[in-house]
């Protein structure tokens, strides 16, 4: 299994509390903030202080956990105390829209309280060891997916991706991040090209600082740059995260991944998704069911607290859009890569 060599935890239960790197200062300044209750988790979601489809996942157990113990100093019965543990645990799930590894992971976390045979002690317990169990799994899910995904990488090919799905999104290792570290491991000629993301520049801001530390050549372009240099021939193949993947293979990820994911096609490049299976929600059929979260108008008048624009512009800032199963040449998960036709082989990974 490929090394780690970079030494972020994105987030990580230190207790009492969980501790998250503050994506919001990237890269200006590296922080941790320390969370201490279930509705300082629900902040930190929203207000993107931890994002990422897996790391937000984790997050959400993680702040289960911690309304858990709120609620434990709360005096109530046992029923009293699940009664409102699963009504909290609700509400943590409504913290952001798209990505399904957020209602997953909660989900996880109901099972533990709904399946429990301890006392309310028993149960705080119970859900910080599985926050735990779940941070650790990320990573080695990334691992996996790393290592399948790296060996769709051509010798010295330049891997084009958009947003961060690095370690950054997720515990440790990343998912399409993962991929280009096991690539990478493999084969120190491999590139990557990372498109900024506009608006809020995740992967100007974190793809290229994660790469950079880990020693991996980087280029940074803006995001209607790729189709030039795809038609140049300087793209090999493009993977990227995701946020949602519905039972047909329709992927939603960050806004301007199906832009990109057009122009691949177009240039006869093999576009790609790194995701883990709990990003994959059966109980959709198709992307046309898959929430698409609006997000403020200053993310797109503003840029580093600069207005780029005339202040009474009409805005629309959708946070992801959805990638047609028919533009993706394989879906790169943990039990190895799904290929068309998606509705079969991913029917097959859950079984
Ligand atoms: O809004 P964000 O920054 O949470 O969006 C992140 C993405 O779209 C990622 O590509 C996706 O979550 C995959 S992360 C492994």
């Amino acid at each position: 299994m490929t090394e780690f060599k970079s030494k972020i935890k994105t987030i990580e239960w230190t207790g009492n509390s969980s501790r998250m790197v503050n994506q919001t200062i990237l890269p200006e300044h590296f922080e941790y903030v320390e969370i201490k209750t279930g509705d300082e988790m629900f902040e930190a979601i929203k207000t993107m202080i931890v994002r990422g489809a897996p790391a937000i996942g984790v997050a959400g157990a993680h702040g289960v956990a911690l309304y858990a113990q709120e609620l434990e100093k709360e005096n109530l019965s046992r029923d009293e105390f699940v009664g409102k543990l699963l009504e909290k645990a609700d509400y943590m799930a409504t913290s952001r829209p798209t990505a399904v590894n957020l209602m997953w992971a909660v989900k996880k976390q109901k099972d533990v309280i709904i399946n429990s045979k301890s006392d309310i002690k028993g149960i705080v317990y119970e859900l910080k060891e599985n926050g735990i169990r779940l941070e650790n799994e990320d990573i080695e899910i990334n691992k996996k997916i790393g290592d399948y995904g790296a060996e769709v990488v051509p010798k010295g090919g330049t891997i084009l991706t958009h947003c961060n799905a690095g370690a950054l999104a997720t515990v440790g290792y990343g998912t399409a991040l993962g991929v280009v570290r096991s690539a990478f491991a493999n084969d120190p000629t491999v590139k990557v090209f990372a498109d900024e993301t506009r608006p809020r520049q995740q992967g100007a801001r974190i793809t290229t600082l994660e790469l950079t530390m880990d020693g991996i050549p980087t280029t940074l372009i803006t995001d209607g740059m790729c189709s030039y240099f795809m038609k140049k021939g300087m793209i090999d193949l493009v993977v990227v995260g995701a946020d949602r993947i519905a039972a047909n293979g329709d992927t939603a990820n960050k806004i301007g991944t199906y832009t990109v994911a057009i122009a691949a096609k177009y240039h006869n490049i093999p576009f790609y998704i790194a995701a883990p299976l709990s990003t994959i929600d059966t109980s959709i059929k198709t992307g046309d069911e898959i929430v698409i979260e609006e997000r403020s108008r200053e993310e797109v008048t503003h840029i580093n607290g600069k207005i780029i624009c005339a202040p009474q512009v009409n805005i629309i800032n959708p946070g992801f859009d959805v990638t047609p199963h028919e533009l993706i040449a394989g879906i790169i998960t943990e039990k190895g890569i799904l290929r068309p036709d998606y509705k079969k082989s991913i029917k097959q990974a859950f079984n």
